[in-house]
């Protein structure tokens, strides 16, 4: 499924350009941060990654062969939930793999045991918070093993402490061989989090760089100025 090839890739509808010949390669490990104002049409690149939107140009090569039918996830920054038990949400990542129910409850359970809700498992889902939630949703989709997650803004309206948990999970989801590909808007985490970060910005990839060499020499005007938009007290370059 790596390399994935991203070439040219447009999304226009209504004849305005939201993807605008997005070129990009991810290779098989780490977790890559795409950074970019707003609108720049990052949550527009993940879901055309993950198949929720079909491109109006351009070609994505997935390694080997044609796009695997499973093997790519997505969460959402505010999942949607079924109203019934957290371990039901959980389990049911697993139903359309054909796992049976029984088994399905019992991986959903460890899953569970991992992100710290199994205390939780027979709760009505809808009651969670917020963090709570996101944590839900990420376990849902590790029981699958994807072999790429995207992730739209995961930590964004969480606690710093709900964060610091997230940022934990996904970390341990990548050490499970998961590749991740991750929207933040919190620079912080992207050094925390990211081997490398892409900057869009106007629906084009400006930069794709390792994330320390992003900070410390970013080679585009626009993540030069987004950078000291966003951290005042590094204003010199
Ligand atoms: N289905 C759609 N049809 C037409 N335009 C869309 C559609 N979805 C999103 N857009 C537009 O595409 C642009 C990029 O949207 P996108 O959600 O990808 O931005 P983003 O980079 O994720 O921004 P944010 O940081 O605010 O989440 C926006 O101007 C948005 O209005
Ligand atoms: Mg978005």
């Amino acid at each position: 499924m790596f390399p994935i090839q991203i070439r040219d890739l447009r999304f226009s509808p209504n004849g305005r350009a939201v993807l605008d010949g997005i070129d990009l390669e991810l290779g098989s490990e780490g977790i890559t941060l795409v950074l970019g104002p707003n609108g720049a049409g990052k949550s527009m690149l993940l879901r055309v990654l993950c198949g929720l939107v079909a491109p109006t140009g351009g070609t994505i090569a997935w390694g080997e062969g044609a796009r695997p039918e499973r093997g790519v996830m997505m969460v959402f920054q505010h999942p949607m939930l079924l109203r019934t038990s957290v371990l039901d949400n959980v389990a049911l990542g697993l139903k359309p793999l054909g796992v049976p129910a029984a088994e399905r409850q019992r991986r959903a359970r460890a899953v569970l045991e991992r992100i710290g809700l199994a205390h939780r498992a027979s709760e009505n889902a809808p009651r969670l918070s917020g963090g709570e939630r996101q944590r839900l949703a990420l376990a849902r989709a590790w029981l699958t093993r994807p072999r790429l997650l995207l992730l739209d803004e995961p930590t964004a309206s969480l606690d710093p402490s709900a964060a610091a948990e997230v940022e934990r999970i996904i970390r341990e989801i990548r050490t499970d061989g998961t590749r991740i590909l991750m929207v933040t808007h919190n620079l912080g985490q992207a050094t925390r989090l990211g081997d490398d970060i892409v900057f869009l910005a106007d629906g084009k990839v400006c930069e794709h760089t390792p994330t320390q060499r992003f900070f410390t020499r970013p080679q585009s005007t626009q993540a030069r100025l987004f950078i000291q938009g966003e951290l005042p007290w590094r204003m010199a370059f």
